[in-house]
């Protein structure tokens, strides 16, 4: 099928190329030319494992395209993705949809042939409707247009087997043409034994912002638990295995620490919560404020700690972070808790010395008055205290006894319950940690 693909962000770029991958023929249109040029010429504007490689071996076979040209990219083609972000709005929790309303009004201003508009940003529910209603008013002589809602479930990290390998597939349609479509699309992943829903426009756009606030909640509900277990000297690690092991629990998205960031859960919930006010539900989803409240209290939680072992006095201090990234295996730093608490205690009075494998640069963009240290070495060294802030593979390699002799105190917070705390302890380090009253017995 021949495609156009609007965003060469996150989801657009990787959405495009395991489009391409399976078969199609795919445009990208980016007002961005820089990152259209990166693209083009084989390189990813941003750290996602696998993809630098799909996205050459794509390139390669003729299949994918990269450009500013919305007519070049929309030019005969019979399905157009809408990729775009939804952030939040300045000063309000309701997401911001204008470049989702740019890309839907650029497709329509420069099709030439019929097909389909396939919303994949998460939006608040109705958008697609209200989108439809445009479409069905235009004249009987243009192009026909459908519109269909395809909502995206990628995680950064694992995001081309997330693409190519998905749980589920949610075709949001309001007609048969715009199914018949959808299906003959994902072809491949359909008859590889991917389950698919269709259904209508309003529940697809709704199940990812309900995924999204499970998720959210799982993850508040275990550090909620933790706060517990710090006044109750109990231990939220042995709590949260022995609730996983119970099938309907399960054990995904129950690892207590410094809760979720980035750039999908924290905005979803709080637009979900937005729209549901707007829709006269607010009382729906009330508890969505507080995963939220919960979640910065594990920020704050950190500072406290760190705030206690210095007896309230950060002035001087030297503290290495590691991890700036909101998660492991990616280089994105939005919301990320990790840099909140870094560029909290730096603003508290301590020298910040940042760590991260991939999301410096990013980093500095966001934080640019902390210290950032390309080595995990030198980064300790002379500390008086290290938070560990995001759970990086290589953190858990680290030998604490090698490193007790780099820094100034053997004194860690480990922030995401990563590392081994017996063997830190036992090589000689004071080991502080979230949710482990059992530590301060
Ligand atoms: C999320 C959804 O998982 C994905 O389906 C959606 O398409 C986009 O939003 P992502 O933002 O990539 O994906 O990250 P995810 O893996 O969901 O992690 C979110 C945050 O939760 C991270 O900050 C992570 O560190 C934190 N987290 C996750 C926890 O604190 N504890 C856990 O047990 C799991």
């Amino acid at each position: 099928m021949r495609i156009s693909v609007f965003g060469a962000g996150y989801l657009g770029a990787i959405h495009a190329t395991c489009m391409a991958h399976l078969g199609h023929d795919v445009t990208v249109c980016d007002v961005d030319a820089p990152k259209v040029a990166l693209l083009s010429s084989g390189h990813t504007p941003f750290f996602e494992p696998g993809f630098e490689e799909l996205l050459q071996a794509t390139l390669a076979s003729g299949r994918l395209v990269f450009t500013g040209s919305a007519d070049e990219a929309v030019r005969g083609a019979e399905m157009h993705f809408i990729c775009v972000g939804t952030p939040q709005q300045q000063g309000a929790d309701a997401a911001d949809l204008r470049y989702v309303e740019a890309a839907f009004n650029t497709i329509v201003d420069n099709v030439d042939v019929s097909g389909t508009i396939v919303g994949k940003s998460t939006v608040p529910v109705g958008t697609a409707q209200r989108l439809a209603g445009l479409v069905s008013e235009r004249g009987e002589d243009d192009p026909h247009l459908e519109v269909a809602w395809n909502p995206e479930f990628l995680r950064e990290g694992t995001a081309i087997q997330d693409t190519l390998n998905p749980d589920r597939l949610v075709f949001g349609v309001d007609s048969q043409t715009s199914e018949k479509a959808m299906t003959e699309v994902y072809a491949k992943l359909i008859n590889d034994g991917t389950p698919y829903i269709t259904t209508d426009l309003a529940t697809a756009e709704m199940v990812k912002v309900a995924a999204n606030s499970f998720l959210a909640t799982k993850i508040s509900f275990i550090n909620a638990m933790a706060e517990i277990c710090e006044v109750a000297s109990a231990d939220v690690v042995t709590l949260s295995r022995a609730l996983g092991y119970d099938d309907r629990i399960g054990s995904k998205f129950l690892n207590a620490g410094l809760g979720f960031g980035g750039g999908c859960l924290p905005k979803d919930i709080r637009a979900f919560s937005a729209r549901a006010g707007e829709l006269g539900a607010a009382d729906a989803v009330s508890f969505l404020r507080e995963i939220d409240k919960i979640n910065q209290r594990r920020r704050e939680r950190v500072i406290s700690i760190v705030g206690n072992i210095f007896h309230g006095d950060f002035l001087g201090r030297h503290i290495a972070v590691l991890g700036a990234a909101f998660k492991p295996n990616s280089d994105d730093v939005r919301d990320s808790p990790a840099l909140n608490v870094a560029a909290t205690m730096h603003l508290k009075g301590a020298s910040v010395c940042v760590h991260d494998p991939q999301a410096i640069d990013n980093a500095r963009r966001m934080f640019p008055t902390l210290t950032y240290c390309g080595s995990l070495k030198d980064a300790c060294r002379d500390a008086d205290l290290i938070v560990l802030a995001t759970e990086w593979g290589e953190y858990r390699n680290i030998d604490p006894n090698e490193f007790r002799a780099l820094v100034r105190q053997p004194i860690l917070v480990d922030a995401r319950n990563a590392l081994d705390h017996n063997y830190w302890s036992e090589s000689g380090w004071q080991v502080h940690a979230l949710g482990r009253g059992v530590l301060n017995r």
